[in-house]
């Protein structure tokens, strides 16, 4: 089972989502594992070169030059990151009710078409199968995760969209545990039940 961890832990060594990321490694013990830190290996938004080059060869199937192919390398590295994965685990913070821009970047540097989904005589279909991810993430506050309103505590779009484009992506099996810090007094009883249920996730993936 080859892992791959995607984490932007900006808060470093005083980042309490760094708890769950340090837990995961542990149980991992380096077996196999490939490391991804977004703050270092940035994922890059579309220009209209790097667009252009998209359409022409994933949606044209048209080969492109040396020039098209640079526009879009750093895209292409994290998609073959994902591609030659068995488990992807996503790690980070809460910001603004859902997942960090900088993260929702990396998602829309792997979802490609033609590679991660494609469209059939039913519609879009994934085309990363017998793939598993499980996204971690601490917050302030504690939401509820049954849907997204715009009533509070239905605020967690994180979980939500994790869901999303993982399904979309055709991930066979995804799971998202959250803490929620809370204050001083509930912050270490919630870090370990979500610890408890990494094991839980992990243990069964790795059996
Ligand atoms: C820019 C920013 C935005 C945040 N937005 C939210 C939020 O929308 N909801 C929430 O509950 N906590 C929010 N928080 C709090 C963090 O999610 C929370 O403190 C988390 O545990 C921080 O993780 P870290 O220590 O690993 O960075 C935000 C924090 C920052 C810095």
């Amino acid at each position: 089972m080859k892992t791959l961890i995607v984490k932007y832990l900006p808060g470093k060594e005083i980042s309490k989502t760094k708890k769950l990321y340090d837990h995961i490694v542990k149980h991992l013990n380096n077996k196999n594992v490939t490391e991804i830190d977004l703050e270092i290996t940035q994922p890059t938004f579309f220009n209209n070169e790097s667009l252009m080059a998209y359409y022409q060869r994933n949606y044209q199937g048209i080969p492109l030059n040396s020039e098209q192919e640079k526009s879009l390398k750093v895209m292409d590295d994290f998609t073959e990151k994902v591609n030659n994965a068995d488990i992807v685990i996503l790690v980070s913070p809460m910001h603004n009710f859902g997942m960090p821009g900088i993260v929702k970047t990396w998602f829309d540097n792997i979802i490609q078409k033609g590679i991660a989904f494609d469209y059939g005589a039913t519609g879009p279909f994934g085309m990363f199968k017998g793939k598993k991810a499980l996204t971690l993430y601490t917050s302030a506050g504690s939401y509820s995760t049954e849907k997204v309103t715009a009533n509070y505590p239905e605020w967690d779009s994180y979980t939500f969209l994790s869901k999303i484009e993982f399904s979309f992506m055709g991930f066979d099996e995804i799971e998202v545990i959250s803490a929620s810090i809370g204050n001083a007094e509930t912050i270490d009883e919630n870090l370990n039940n979500a610890k408890l249920k990494i094991d839980q996730v992990l243990t069964k993936w790795l059996s």
